[in-house]
């Protein structure tokens, strides 16, 4: 997978009033931005060359926060969506990106972590099938859900359904080969005027193409967009960081792992950020003390 994509608009309704002067993207989730989560899951699946999708008003504060991506190895761009009309609608505001290349779309609010991941994303083939990841949640209803039958295959996709036959959400996180955009220009509005995912999803399913990779519980999901979830989030990094001083989403010591970048550039990297513990950490790591 060459491509991905960071889909980090939306109105954070859910979040006022921490959202009515900043981005919910940009909220911090313990000592970090909340879009350094979704990028690190891109870069440890081995993603460079990564579009980001904000609102007009906000995107250029993510350039801000990200740049043009060299300093860490990668290829950042930007591009805006200007009003929030479904997550599907990143895949047509992307294509030009996108080319003829597959593609993984990750959701600006989603905290994914887990030991192996990185070679778990790898190791997902290119091959035909879209594949989406299914974390099983107490609250399904608040979720697009993924049913399946009794031999583990998916069966349906349904969006925050009322009486769930699932406990497995789908997160936000999909990997499309590149017919994803055609089968995207082919969405109708929903009811509540969006280009539903669901609905991509849904389509990949009925054309037998859809892979489903369900993560355990070794794994973290979070979808940190209302108070409760980015405090649990928080909490949860927060908790991980301080007892094996070691980072959950530092994109400066996953782009220094994966050698995207020499020691030296990962060392002045921490010299520029040194005041703050997150720049102490990166100077541990270059002095092999963690
Ligand atoms: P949501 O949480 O569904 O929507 P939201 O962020 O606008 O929040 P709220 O429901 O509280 O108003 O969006 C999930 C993620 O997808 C989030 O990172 C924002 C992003 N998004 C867009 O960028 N554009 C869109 O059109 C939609 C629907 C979501």
């Amino acid at each position: 997978m060459k491509k991905g994509i960071i889909l980090a608009g939306g109105t954070g309704s859910r979040l006022r009033p921490l959202t009515a002067g900043v981005s919910k993207q940009l909220l911090p989730v313990y000592d970090k931005p909340m879009i350094y989560y979704p990028l690190s899951v891109l870069m440890l699946a081995g993603i460079r060359d990564i579009l980001v999708i904000s609102t007009p008003e906000e995107l250029p504060r993510f350039e801000t926060v990200l740049g043009d991506g060299a300093q860490l190895g990668l290829r950042l761009s930007y591009e805006p969506q200007s009003a929030p009309r479904g997550i599907a609608e990143a895949i047509l505001i992307g294509a030009e990106f996108i080319g003829s290349d597959s593609f993984a779309l990750v959701l600006g609010d989603n905290i994914l972590f887990g030991d192996g991941i990185s070679r778990r994303l790898q190791s997902l083939g290119e091959g035909r099938n879209a594949t989406i990841f299914a974390y099983q949640v107490r609250d399904p209803e608040r979720y697009g859900i993924v049913e399946f039958n009794r031999e583990g295959h998916p069966t349906a996709i349904v969006e925050k359904p009322a009486k769930p036959l699932s406990n497995h959400a789908v997160i936000g996180l999909y990997f499309y080969p590149n017919d994803a955009i055609d089968l995207a220009r082919h969405l109708t509005p929903s009811a509540r005027g969006e280009l539903e995912i669901t609905d991509l999803n849904a389509a990949y399913l009925a054309q037998n193409r859809l892979s489903v990779e369900r993560l355990g519980r070794g794994y973290a999901w979070f979808d940190a967009g209302t108070a409760d979830s980015l405090l649990d989030a928080a909490n949860l990094v927060g908790a991980i960081e301080k007892r094996q001083n070691l980072k959950i989403g530092c994109i400066e010591e996953i782009a220094w792992r994966m050698n995207w970048i020499s020691t030296g550039k990962f060392r002045r990297l921490g010299e520029s950020l040194r005041p703050s513990e997150y720049g102490r950490y990166i100077l541990d790591v270059c002095d092999g003390i963690r």
